[in-house]
């Protein structure tokens, strides 16, 4: 079965949530995808590990303080699940559909803090690969809008929304 789980994070989404990514950590973009997403982080300053590491293979977790990464959403339950057993902060653009899941709910009243991006931000210029091929013929209007979810990050609102 074909996995649709390669969407490329453009610099913007990461740009647009800057100033609540603090400088001094070292991020961990856990989730490779083509490898740009790493290099537009590193772009805006911050010290960044972007490499192809399996992300649930705990002999190869490298030392960091925060995972910035848009994740394949197929895995997007097991990924909560080793994020919660990992402990440390992330921030993960997955679709705003996911707060409904069961898997989520294992979040409860632990400091699940969301951003909302604008529409026109997110959810709607992801580049989509293929089987390392990029789609030619893929509408750019995806059928997800996404939300920033965030953990452990203290930011000051619950729930953030992005001018
Ligand atoms: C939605 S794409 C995003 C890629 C990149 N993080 C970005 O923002 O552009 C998710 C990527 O996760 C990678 N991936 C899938 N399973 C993985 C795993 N077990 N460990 C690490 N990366 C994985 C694949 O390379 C896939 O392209």
């Amino acid at each position: 079965m074909v996995k649709h789980d390669d969407y490329i994070t453009p610099k913007y989404a990461w740009e647009n949530i800057k100033s609540y990514i603090p400088q001094d950590k070292v991020i961990w973009e856990a989730f490779y995808g083509n490898g740009n997403s790493g290099n537009h982080l590193k772009d805006m300053g911050f010290k960044v590990i972007h490499e192809e590491i399996d992300f649930f293979n705990k002999d190869t977790t490298p030392e960091y303080d925060i995972i910035v990464s848009n994740p394949p959403f197929s895995k997007s339950k097991q990924i909560m699940k080793r994020l919660k057993e990992i402990n440390k902060p992330f921030i993960l653009i997955l679709p705003s559909s996911k707060i409904n899941t069961s898997y989520f709910r294992e979040y409860k009243n632990s400091g699940l803090q969301i951003i909302i991006p604008r529409k026109r931000f997110i959810g709607i210029h992801f580049e989509k690969i293929v089987d390392g091929e990029k789609l030619t013929n893929w509408k750019n209007n995806s059928n997800f809008d996404c939300f920033y979810y965030c953990w452990k990050m203290n930011l000051e609102n619950d729930i953030t929304w992005i001018d």
